[in-house]
């Protein structure tokens, strides 16, 4: 292989082959091409795209640079859910063992938090205790006995996409739509599932902040999905405000739990109600979406989604008294409210800012080598919509570190719009994709 005369052919619009892809991402991944000439590739991608035979070689190539896992000895279907990544998103924590209590198992490799966003991971390890290094025969047994098992990327599960997204990140690629797909479905196609539910985020907290760009995603991930043999749907959602109340690691394990325990806020119920009954239904454990939304809120009704978390959480080392008794849960020491500076309804929020607040006080990394403090974060006083009066409380601020506090302050105070016009909320799904 000439790397020189395939970025040539990449940067003037021609097709590479399958055979050419396979070796251009293994010499990545060996070290054999060299940083500058895998980023020069990257950045023709950017510019040129990627044709729907060569993302299908790419991201083929990049999943088989690692371990895939072979579930095909656990009998039914196996589904999965991944978001886009949000602020306050923690639907994967209560969605995963009520899909997994309705029958369908539910192997979910997770990632940490990126950016404003946070990860799964990081908000499962605030429970004492919790891992989510298992290793791959581990996983498969917590798979095989509970229903569903939460880990993280090893180094040896698409080691291709640890490699090149440190150079995307480095090299202004990484917000390129066929390098993004491929990323997300070659980690979620090493999980070896059969059916995949996406939730696209949209707006002011989501990494595509219009409409059309979030619409080209979820085409992009639907057509990747189902060409390489994985049942993919896409739900484009709404991201203009934080998902349910909190925003934190260990105020979004308990503000889980309430949803298991039928006591969460509706916007993140409904959304595990709807994404959970299309899990369902993908797994050939629901008729029809509806049908799949009705057992999601039955596993809320009797407590079985709350008890396969129970088993899942002691399963992964977690101290499981902590899902019956949330105050064994990391608790920071202070807290200080932000207050509406006039009245108004609230028009606007900006949930990037809110997302940074969270990651300022502690509660996400700034540099890679960061240990994130669990407790810390916010609790959201006032949504979209909300009638507040000067001085009243637009959210709460949780702190260990009070000199961090005034940055966190200005950016949740600065991320609410009030003025006197009323505005409601968007619905929560604006389109599918399938
Ligand atoms: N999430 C991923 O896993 N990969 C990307 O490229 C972007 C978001």
């Amino acid at each position: 292989m000439h790397m020189a005369e395939v970025i040539r052919r990449k940067r003037d619009g021609a097709e590479l082959d399958p055979a050419t892809i396979r070796e251009v991402i293994s010499g990545i991944v060996s070290g054999e091409v060299p940083d500058y000439q895998a980023a020069a590739l990257l950045m023709a991608v950017f510019f040129r795209g990627l044709t729907d035979a060569e993302l299908v070689a790419w991201t083929q190539a990049m999943l088989h640079s690692g371990d895939v896992f072979d579930l095909s000895r656990l009998p039914g279907r196996k589904v999965d859910k991944h978001s886009t990544g949000g602020v306050g998103d923690k639907i994967s924590i209560p969605l995963a063992p009520l899909v997994a209590a309705c029958g369908v198992k539910v192997p979910m490799i997770s990632g940490r938090g990126l950016g404003h966003t946070g990860g799964t991971l990081d908000k499962l390890e605030s429970i004492p205790g919790f891992r989510t290094d298992l290793s791959p025969a581990r996983f498969i047994e917590g798979v095989a006995t509970i229903g569903t098992c939460m880990i993280g990327q090893t180094e040896s599960i698409v080691p291709a996409d640890k490699r090149m997204y440190a150079l995307r990140d480095v090299t202004g690629t990484v917000e390129s739509i066929p390098l993004i797909a491929a990323s997300i479905l070659s980690k979620k196609l090493a999980e070896g599932i059969s059916g995949l539910v996406l939730d696209v985020k949209v707006g002011s907290g989501a990494f595509m902040k219009t409409r059309e760009r979030a619409r080209a995603l979820a085409h992009a991930l639907v057509g990747l999905g189902n060409r390489s043999g994985v049942q993919t749907v896409a739900y484009l959602t709404d991201m203009n405000e934080p998902i349910g109340w909190a925003v934190g690691n260990a105020l979004e394990i308990e503000e889980s739990i309430e949803v298991l325990r039928g006591e969460g806020p509706a916007d993140t119920v409904g959304l595990v109600v709807t994404l959970g009954g299309r899990m369902l239904a993908l797994g050939g454990a629901a008729a029809s979406q509806d049908g799949g939304e009705a057992r999601i809120r039955a596993a809320i009704a009797d407590g079985s989604g709350l008890e396969v978390f129970r088993r899942m959480v002691a399963f992964q080392g977690g101290d499981a008294r902590a899902v019956d008794d949330p105050g064994l849960l990391p608790v920071a020491r202070a807290s200080r409210d932000v207050e509406a500076p006039r009245t108004g309804n609230v028009q606007a929020i900006d949930c990037e800012q809110v997302g940074l607040a969270a990651l300022v006080l502690g509660g996400g990394r700034q540099r890679k080598e960061d240990r994130i403090d669990p407790a810390v974060g916010l609790r959201m006083r006032a949504r979209l919509g909300a009638e507040v009066k000067a001085g009243e409380p637009l959210a709460t601020i949780l702190f260990n570190d009070a000199s961090k506090v005034p940055e966190a302050e200005a950016l949740v105070r600065d991320a609410f719009v009030i003025g006197g016009g009323r505005v409601s909320a968007a619905p929560q799904v604006l389109e599918v994709v399938e």
